[in-house]
């Protein structure tokens, strides 16, 4: 179990103290007091490091393997209370977002730091949909890859491949450049999706219909084939741009701390998003949803799910879709999906797989290990049956996350980069290798 789990920030957590804003350590080795400022409920690192037995002693630092207990960052965007179940994006609850936004307005929202107004709303959607083309030399980019590539490799790569379009985007601190990356980046995020698809299936790519919304037309760039005109199923294309809302950010995530970290040596935003979507693709990141389904496959029938668990409680393997570093309470992600996969099933029919997934969910919600151990159903548990049931071959899984998560990264990248406390990421290390010592030359060794 993680040892410490910091409380989240807010004034209210912070205010709730008679005493002075400092803390007191006593180093026992030297017997010296100091007397460390309290900020927001934090000391900073640096100012462990006047603490020193003697003159020649670097001074004292903090190790925190994983960042369990280190705040990178001021951040304003997204508020996570993981024992109260709570998300929030600039204050607005996932639930009300989920319930009455869209993508794009939320994607404003997160970018903006406040809901758009009707007029700002539409140039913000004419701008993204009138970014969605690619070059047509990003084309045959794709059509170099192998017919089962896996489609987040490819978008890995073919995300930094813009940035070798678009040498612009290195201009970080002119804020209108930022702008148009931001457009392209959004806007073309479901097109370089769809292509990968259609790439895999040996089909010919369908270019974007802007009449279409966000979902509608990525539903349109992927589905779409003989028909003149693409007209997406409404609750198709209403659940995916809520599931979209729903991944669009989530703190400082594994590849939002990749985004800022590559960000942070100034790098062209497509490169730093390449590094995100690369982060995100490990299994225990947005690999997951795609995990979950092999692992329901795997256990085959609901008669088979108590053996499952079992080997999952002596550490034979982990239930994927479980667990949370934040949340150690259900992922209110979890439970909009939840709601979201029975719409989705009245138009699809109803996933087989379902009544497994029903089944981990109800033993492990009353067995004890999972209970003791803070462990929950997370946002990826049931996504992956909704897309599914909606057509979406398993590797796709990780780009429909990566897709809404765009809007994320680069709301992180820009308030790192106007943030005049941050640097180029740089963590210290502990070295416990060897002394210096003497070649030796090969003939001589043991
Ligand atoms: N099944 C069984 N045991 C688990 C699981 C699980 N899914 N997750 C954590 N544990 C146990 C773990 O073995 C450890 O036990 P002990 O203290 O007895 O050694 C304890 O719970 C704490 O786990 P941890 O690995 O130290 O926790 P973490 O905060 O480092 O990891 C996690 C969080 C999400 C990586 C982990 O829970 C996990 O691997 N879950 C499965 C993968 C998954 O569903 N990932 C999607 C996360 S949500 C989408 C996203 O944000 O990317």
């Amino acid at each position: 179990m993680n040892p410490v789990k910091p409380a989240p920030l807010t004034a209210d957590v912070v205010a709730t103290h008679a005493g002075p804003d400092t803390l007191t350590v006593t180093d026992n080795r030297t017997g010296k007091k100091y007397e460390l400022p309290i900020t927001n409920g934090t000391i900073r690192a640096l100012d462990l490091r006047q603490i020193k037995v003697n003159g020649k002693d670097f001074g004292m630092m903090s190790y925190d393997p994983a960042f369990i207990n280190t705040a990178l960052c001021y951040s304003k965007i997204t508020f996570i209370d993981g024992d109260a179940g709570i998300l929030r994006y600039r204050g607005y609850p996932i639930e009300e977002l989920a319930e009455k936004s869209t993508y794009l307005e939320t994607a404003y929202l997160i970018l903006h730091g406040e809901l758009p107004t009707a007029k700002q709303l539409e140039a913000w959607t004419y701008h993204i949909t009138h970014h969605t083309f690619i070059h047509e030399s990003i084309k045959k980019f794709l059509d170099g890859f192998h017919y089962d590539a896996h489609p987040m490799g490819m978008m890995i790569s073919t995300i930094a491949a813009l940035s070798t379009f678009y040498p612009d985007a290195k201009d970080i601190f002119n804020e209108e450049s930022r702008r148009k990356q931001i457009y392209r980046m959004i806007g073309k995020m479901p097109t370089l999706a769809a292509f990968a698809y259609r790439h895999s299936l040996g089909m010919p790519f369908e270019y974007p219909d802007n009449d279409l919304s966000y979902a509608g037309n990525f539903l349109n760039m992927l589905f779409k084939t003989t028909e003149l005109k693409y007209h997406p199923n409404p609750t198709l294309e209403r659940a995916l741009d809520v599931l979209f809302i729903l991944h669009a950010d989530h703190e400082q995530n594994c590849s939002a701390n990749a985004m800022r970290g590559v960000g942070s040596s100034h790098v062209d935003p497509y490169s730093a998003t390449a590094a995100a979507t690369a982060a995100l693709y490990g299994p225990l990141h947005g690999g997951a949803n795609e995990e979950v389904l092999r692992m329901l496959m795997e256990i085959g029938s609901v008669s088979r799910v108590p053996d499952y668990i079992k080997r999952v409680k002596v550490g034979e393997h982990k239930l994927m879709g479980f667990g949370h570093r934040i949340y150690k309470n259900y992922d209110p992600r979890a439970r909009i999906i939840k709601r979201i996969a029975d719409e989705v099933f009245e138009v699809m029919g109803r996933n087989p797989l379902t009544e497994i997934a029903l089944e981990c969910e109800r033993i492990a919600l009353e067995d004890d290990y999972f209970i003791s151990h803070k462990l929950y159903p997370n946002v990826d548990f049931y996504s992956g049956l909704i897309y599914q049931s909606m057509g979406f071959p398993m590797t796709m899984f990780p780009v429909l996350f990566a897709i809404p998560r765009t809007s994320g990264w680069i709301a992180q990248w820009e308030e790192m980069l106007l943030d005049r406390e941050q640097k180029i990421a740089r963590p210290r290390q502990i070295y416990l290798g060897q002394e210096q010592r003497s070649y030796i030359p090969i003939e001589s060794r043991a």
